[in-house]
């Protein structure tokens, strides 16, 4: 836990966030009216299915929607900045040094004719004022406390020579390396065996430390939740549907979806796992009421009139579910 260096102070802030594609077929609604802060220090683990609108709000956040999507409306704040409102190059300056994202397809980011070190030492050169032999040094460094083997090697390699999962590692020392106040991380750990994924988890976590960054963790594995987020946001269908800190959504998740998503994960001590039956509802055409209903054990009549909006059912703990806030009552847990 990184609670006890988390402070208040809000170090990015994305409000009534909607992200839409404006495809030949139809319009895409990929994030609506997200909401979330994330502090100084602190880790925001963002959990769902695949497709459910996680990387697209992560590239809202640094600005690269590309048409046909668009921004449709929303604010989000770096610190007191609001970045959809700055110019592109002023945007272009604060990437990487203030807010960093590794991406879930490390490959697109790296430029194939390159070598992994020159392109490590430019970037370190382009954001500090080093000279080449330190900036090699501070990269041999960063790629050996991440886990990378002989990373002599890896400074000689080309991109297309590393696995996605080594590429995705330099691309995290890379971003490491400049010491952002927030990082983006996509998937950091998918297809990883678990000595890698430790090393890597707790790399970030000594620089969190180090550096008080705030870390926004996007991954559907809650072992990485556990062990790294702060408070967790749980996306389906385009909208956070539960947030809560982290021990209260294990302990007393509010959602349907949430309690279904438990369920269906592997976790220590649990061993009859449930898949969650059906799929969620195509982006193109969001039913009218909550997008989870097709799915729900728990439907009411009111379900399939809107889409509920996220109540607080315990301090601090949100919820997007009429049947949750109806039994819940101040102080009394969802379970
Ligand atoms: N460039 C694009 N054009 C059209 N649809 C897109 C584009 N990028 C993402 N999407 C759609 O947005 C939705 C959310 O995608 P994404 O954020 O990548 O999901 P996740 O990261 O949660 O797996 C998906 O339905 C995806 O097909
Ligand atoms: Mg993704």
């Amino acid at each position: 836990m990184t609670g006890y260096i988390a402070s208040e102070k809000p170090a990015l802030t994305v409000n009534n966030l909607s992200t839409w594609f404006y495809t030949e077929n139809g319009t895409v609604r990929a994030a609506n009216s997200v909401n979330f802060t994330i502090n100084r220090g602190e880790t925001l683990g963002l959990v769902g299915e695949s497709g459910c609108g996680k990387s697209v709000t992560a590239r809202s956040i640094l600005g690269l929607i590309e048409p046909p999507g668009e921004i449709v409306r929303g604010e989000i704040r770096l610190g007191s900045t609001n970045l959809l409102h700055l110019e592109a190059s002023k945007l272009e300056k604060l990437r990487g040094r203030d807010i960093a994202m590794v991406f879930q397809d490390p490959l697109s980011s790296l430029n194939p004719v390159l070598n992994i070190g020159l392109q490590m030492v430019e970037t370190i050169q382009a954001h500090r004022k080093t000279n080449r032999k330190e900036a090699k040094r501070q990269a041999l460094l960063q790629l050996d406390r991440i886990g990378l083997p002989d990373p002599e090697r890896i400074m000689r390699s080309y991109s297309f020579e590393l696995s996605g999962g080594m590429c995705q590692r330099v691309m995290l020392a890379m971003a490491l390396l400049l010491e952002p106040e927030v990082l983006i991380v996509d998937e950091p750990t998918t297809a990883l065996d678990t000595t890698v994924q430790t090393q890597i988890l707790a790399e970030l976590k000594r620089l969190q430390r180090k550096m008080n960054m705030s870390l926004l963790l996007i991954t559907h594995d809650m072992g990485v939740v556990a062990q790294m987020a702060d408070k967790v946001a749980v996306m389906y269908a385009g909208s956070i549907i539960e947030t809560a800190p982290v021990r209260k959504l294990f302990d007393h998740p509010a959602h349907p979806y949430t309690r279904a998503l438990l369920r269906s994960i592997p976790r220590l001590g649990q061993n009859d796992l449930t898949p969650i039956e059906g799929q969620p509802p195509s982006l193109f055409n969001l039913p009218a009421g909550c997008p989870f209903l097709k799915r729900c054990p728990e439907t009411l009549s009111s379900c399939y009139d809107y889409m509920p909006s996220l109540e607080e059912v315990s301090p601090g703990h949100f919820s997007a579910c009429l049947t949750a806030h109806k039994v819940e009552l101040p102080g009394v847990s969802s379970q």
